[in-house]
């Protein structure tokens, strides 16, 4: 595996590599990034995995500075998933001076994050189109941890033209159902165990549709019950949505997703899943 830093150096690899697959991280990896990776190499020849905290999608009063950063750490994890290169680039590569064009997204991203995050899904898509655009991949590796996510880079490549297939993989979580995440680390023993209730409510509301609930509202206010019991957890949104427009459904059709933020303490969590009948 290589490790580049430059974009001149990823453009020259890139010249001689065909069939690649791109897995874009903020690094500190988990085993839901590394699941990307693993996917990547099944998919395509060459895998590039790239690792920066990009500061365009972070708010001002949002944890860009505090983002857990372990690049020795990281740089070990991708090597023995067998990765090709692992693009590290500093901020001044990707927003050198002078830089001020921003990717605008639609309607995809104005709910759920987006309406609680302005100018994350900008910043996103943005370092997105750049990373695209610098390693041109054939396809590119997201999680659905991060659905809303997915839907507006998978929006962004149809809308743009770019030649890259978006290819979404499932959430990974740890074995009692919290979904891996970077910022996992920031929980406390009582936070952790608070945390749980996200995913909980996620399963409790399929567990409904199940047995044969299909109204919306109703499967709403059986996920909201779960996270009520933790007094830790502060609820930002909780929506059921139909999972291509991300609008809010009356009730359970085809397939709905069920899509959550709250703090739990300080640190903000998402999770979602789908709710099939
Ligand atoms: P980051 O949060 O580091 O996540 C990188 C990729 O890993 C994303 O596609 C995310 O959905 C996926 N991922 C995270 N946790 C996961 C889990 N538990 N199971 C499956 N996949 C998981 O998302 C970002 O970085 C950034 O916004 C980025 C796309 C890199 C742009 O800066």
């Amino acid at each position: 595996m290589v490790v580049i830093d430059s974009l001149q150096e990823l453009r020259r690899w890139r010249a001689g590599a065909t069939d690649v697959g791109l897995v874009p991280t903020m690094g500190c990896l988990h085993e839901g990034h590394l699941s990307l990776v693993r996917r990547a190499r099944e998919e395509c020849g060459q895998v590039v995995v790239t690792l920066f905290v990009n500061p365009t999608q972070f708010g001002p009063n949002e944890d860009f500075a505090q983002y857990p950063r372990n690049l020795e750490r990281d740089r070990t994890l991708c090597e023995q998933e067998g990765a090709d290169v692992l693009f590290a680039p500093d901020a001044s590569e990707i927003y050198p001076p002078g830089d001020q064009t921003r990717v605008i997204p639609g309607d995809l991203a104005s709910g759920l994050c987006g309406a609680h995050r302005p100018g994350h899904f900008q910043g996103v898509l943005t370092v997105v189109l750049k990373l695209f655009n610098l390693a041109q991949p054939d396809k590119a590796f997201f999680g659905l941890k991060d659905y809303q996510q997915y839907r507006a880079i998978q929006q962004m490549a149809s809308d743009f033209f770019l030649s890259v297939e978006v290819v979404g993989c499932p959430i990974v979580r740890e074995p009692d159902g919290l979904a891996m995440s970077s910022r996992n680390i920031y929980l406390s023993a009582e936070e952790r165990m608070a945390a749980l209730s996200l995913s909980g409510a996620i399963f409790r509301a399929q567990a409904a549709c199940a047995d044969g609930e299909r109204g919306a509202e109703k499967l709403r206010q059986i996920a909201l019950s779960r996270i009520q019991e933790e007094p830790l957890v502060k609820l930002q949104y909780l929506e059921i949505v139909d999972p291509d427009t991300l609008q809010p459904i009356g009730g359970i059709e085809e397939k709905g997703l069920i899509a959550l933020a709250a703090h739990v303490g300080k640190t903000r969590l998402i999770d979602n899943g789908f709710i099939i009948p």
